[in-house]
């Protein structure tokens, strides 16, 4: 691991405390991996992810596709950063996009095999070396964690993955500021900004929340 990577290290825990104001919760209690693979698939008990994400209309990936559907996407290889149960990449998967998916959560990964993720890389977004994956991808789409698990300054890690002439797709609960640093960082690395809105996301309880989404090219 180089320096670079070094100082890129992050405290995941002590984000999430501030972000959610809180110093008790499952999150903390059971680490973040932990939470993420119960969360997947709960031990005798079926309100799992894919269920509250029904249960909350969660569908970011969707909004996404809809603004991306005329993009030459078909046959593109995409890395979906913080895959999940790689819910929110049916649309792109099903459009002709080979998709490989990254997170923490092996329960996670092993839900996204199942809806057709190509490869599946088991990483902590937080602390792990991505020198492997240097420019390997034609495009990267990342929902519901930036701003929400993790802060915008570790969109260059994910940026390292994607080639020259490459596409961002970037969905996530960030505040007018942090939305502003994650479009700072991309133009930094020569992307255009093709795109940035906010729109609704998921209900919390009854209270509608809205996302950021952002659609870069270079
Ligand atoms: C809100 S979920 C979003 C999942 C998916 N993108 C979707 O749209 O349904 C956040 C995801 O980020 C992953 N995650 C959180 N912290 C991570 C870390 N440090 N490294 C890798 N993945 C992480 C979790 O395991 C979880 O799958």
């Amino acid at each position: 691991m180089n320096f670079e990577m070094e100082s890129l290290k992050i405290d995941q825990e002590a984000f999430f405390r501030e972000k959610w104001s809180v110093s008790q919760s499952d999150v903390l209690r059971m680490g973040i991996e932990n939470y993420f693979d119960n969360w997947a698939s709960p031990p005798g008990f079926d309100f799992d992810y894919d269920t509250s994400a029904v249960f909350s209309q969660y569908n970011p990936g969707q909004t996404l596709f809809d603004k991306m559907r005329d993009m030459p996407l078909k046959d593109k290889v995409f890395v979906d950063v913080g895959c999940g149960t790689g819910r929110s990449c049916v649309p792109f998967i099903q459009y002709g996009v080979h998709m490989d998916g990254v997170d923490i959560s092996n329960e996670m990964l092993k839900r996204a095999k199942e809806r057709g993720y190509g490869r599946l890389i088991q990483r902590d977004l937080a602390m792990d070396c991505f020198d492997d994956l240097s420019e390997q991808y034609d495009g990267m789409i990342s929902i519901g964690v930036l701003g929400e698990w993790l802060p915008p300054r570790v969109l260059p890690r994910f940026l390292d993955m994607l080639s020259n002439n490459s596409t961002v797709a970037i969905a996530a609960d960030l505040n007018e500021r942090d939305n502003n640093i994650c479009l700072g960082l991309l133009e930094e690395r020569g992307f255009e900004i093709v795109s940035n809105f906010k729109d609704f996301s998921y209900f919390r309880g009854r209270v509608s929340v809205d996302y950021f989404y952002t659609i870069a090219e270079r």
